[in-house]
C-alpha cells in the first residue's frame, strides 16, 4: 500500500499547556479551519480538557478526533493519579500517545511500561500511537535504528504483530523535539524507512496499512518536505499546535 491509500494524520500535542479559555478559542479555530481537509486532524489537550476539546469540536468532522496525551498500564483500582483507557473513552478520544520521550524521561517509562500503556489503550478501545526515538548521544554513536528499533521490537513482543493493524507509530528524534532543530527529511524518511520494513518482517500487510508519523520541531515551513516523503503518514507537532493558524497550514501540508 502507498502513501497515497494511508490517511495522513496530523495530530496537536498541546503537552502541559494553556487553559480552559484557550483549550475552547483554539479548538474553535481549528474546528472551523479544517472543513475540507483529506487528512485525519487529531487534538491531544491535556486530560482535564479533553470533555470540553470534544464539546468545541465541529461535530459534522468525521476526520476530527480527540486523544489524549497519556494512561494508565491498569484497567481501574487503587491507582491514585492515574487514568485508565476507559475513562479516555468515556471523555470521547479515540487515540492516546503511548511512550512519548517526555514520559519515558520525567516518569521513567521503561520499554515495558510502554508496552503495558499500549495493550491497556488497545484494550479500553483506543487506537495508541506509540512514540519512538533516540537521543542526540545515541544518534551520534550510530545507535538511531537500534534504539528505534528495539523500542519497538519491546512493543511487539508483547503485543503481538495483529495488534498494529489498530495502531500508529510515531517517529520523534528526541533531540529535534522542542528544540527548533528538524531531523532532515532524508534522516526522518530512513528511520522511518527502517519501522517500515521491520514491521515488513513481521507482516507485510500490516506495513502497508500503518501510518508512521514524524514528530519534532516541524513547523508550516519544514511541513511539507517531510510530510511529502514516502515513508512518513503525518506529523505529530507539539509547539506548533498550540497556535490555530500554524497547525492549520501543517495540516494543509499534508494533504
Ligand atoms: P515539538 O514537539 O513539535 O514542539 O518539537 C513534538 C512532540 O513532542 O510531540
Amino acid at each position: 500500500m502507498s502513501q497515497q491509500t494511508r490517511t495522513p494524520i496530523i495530530a496537536g500535542n498541546w503537552k502541559m499547556n494553556g487553559s480552559a479559555d484557550m483549550a475552547q478559542v483554539l479548538t474553535e479555530a481549528v474546528s472551523q479551519g479544517i472543513s475540507s481537509l483529506d487528512a485525519e486532524v487529531v487534538l491531544i489537550p491535556p486530560h482535564p480538557y479533553l470533555s470540553m476539546v470534544r464539546g468545541a469540536m465541529a461535530s459534522s468532522q468525521t476526520l476530527f478526533k480527540l486523544g489524549a496525551q497519556d494512561l494508565s498500564a491498569h484497567d481501574q483500582g487503587a491507582h491514585t493519579g492515574e487514568v485508565s483507557g476507559a475513562m479516555l473513552v468515556d471523555c470521547g478520544c479515540q487515540y492516546v500517545l503511548v511512550g512519548h520521550s517526555e514520559r519515558r524521561a520525567d516518569h521513567h517509562e521503561s520499554n515495558q511500561v510502554v508496552a503495558a500503556k499500549f495493550m491497556a489503550a488497545q484494550r479500553a478501545g483506543l487506537i495508541p500511537i506509540v512514540c519512538l526515538g533516540e537521543t542526540l548521544a545515541q544518534r551520534e554513536a550510530g545507535q538511531t535504528d537500534e534504539v528505534v528499533l528495539g523500542q519497538l521490537d519491546a512493543v511487539i513482543a508483547v503485543a503481538g504483530i495483529q495488534s498494529f493493524e489498530r495502531a500508529v507509530i510515531a517517529y520523534e528524534p528526541v533531540w529535534a523535539i522542542g528544540t527548533g532543530k528538524t531531523a532532515t527529511p532524508d534522516q526522518a524518511q530512513s528511520v522511518h524507512a527502517s519501522i517500515r520494513a521491520r514491521i515488513r518482517d513481521n507482516s507485510d500487510i500490516i506495513s502497508g496499512q500503518l501510518r508512521v508519523i514524524y514528530g519534532g520541531s516541524v513547523k508550516p515551513d519544514n511541513a511539507e518536505e517531510i510530510l511529502s516523503r514516502e515513508d512518513i503518514d503525518g506529523g505529530l507537532i507539539g509547539g506548533a499546535s498550540l497556535e490555530a493558524s500554524s497547525f492549520l497550514r501543517i495540516c494543509q501540508a499534508a494533504c
